[in-house]
């Protein structure tokens, strides 16, 4: 499997479709050791003069662990059908601290960047880490996000550069 370089303006299906409805695999670490978990909240646009990135990660994911302790992270966006469904299913629901996500889904990890990301990707982002905040609730002007979090610890948000676009192009 390989993959070739691509940019964020020929993204297909579009960027609210791609973390919406075909839903990504966040990783971050190296192929040889790595985590990562299904993210569908996700958005894309230039921020601070950059084409930037921005994901969502709940405090208590392991995957927060791996984003926290390196520089980059990907973004890998499977094909919308039912095997890798089930494959979310597994990365969207265990925690890498309880088995092993990679063994369980046969998902094969791939050098990408100075990171990680998956073989069966058809599109990958890897994105160089910029900013890393939490929400403060204090700035919740609607009741959607009070609503969401209820007690709850709030998102802490990733923005990362996006610094390669892949694109699969071969089986
Ligand atoms: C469709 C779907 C979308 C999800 N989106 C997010 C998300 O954007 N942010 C997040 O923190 N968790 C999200 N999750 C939950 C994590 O993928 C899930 O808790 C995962 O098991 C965490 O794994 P980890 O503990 O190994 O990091 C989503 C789950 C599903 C099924």
């Amino acid at each position: 499997m390989s993959f070739t370089p691509s940019t964020i303006e020929a993204l297909s299906p579009n960027a609210v479709t791609l973390f919406r409805d075909t839903w990504g695999l966040l990783a971050a670490g190296s192929a040889e050791k790595c985590n990562t978990m299904t993210i569908s909240w996700g958005m894309l646009g230039e921020l601070w003069g950059a084409d930037c990135v921005t994901v969502y990660v709940r405090p208590t994911r392991y995957t927060k662990e791996f984003l926290d302790a390196n520089e980059q992270f990907t973004i890998s966006f499977l094909p919308a059908d039912a095997a890798n469904r089930k494959i979310h299913g597994v990365t969207g629901a265990q925690s890498g601290r309880d088995v092993d996500k990679i063994a369980l889904t046969g998902l094969t990890p791939v050098p990408a960047g100075e990171s990680v990301a998956f073989a069966q990707a058809q599109t990958v982002l890897v994105c160089r880490k910029l900013a890393v905040q939490a929400f403060d609730p204090a700035g919740f002007v609607d009741d959607l996000p009070r609503k969401v979090y209820g007690d709850e610890d709030p998102h802490v948000f990733y923005v990362g550069k996006i610094e390669q676009v892949l694109v699969r192009t071969s089986a």
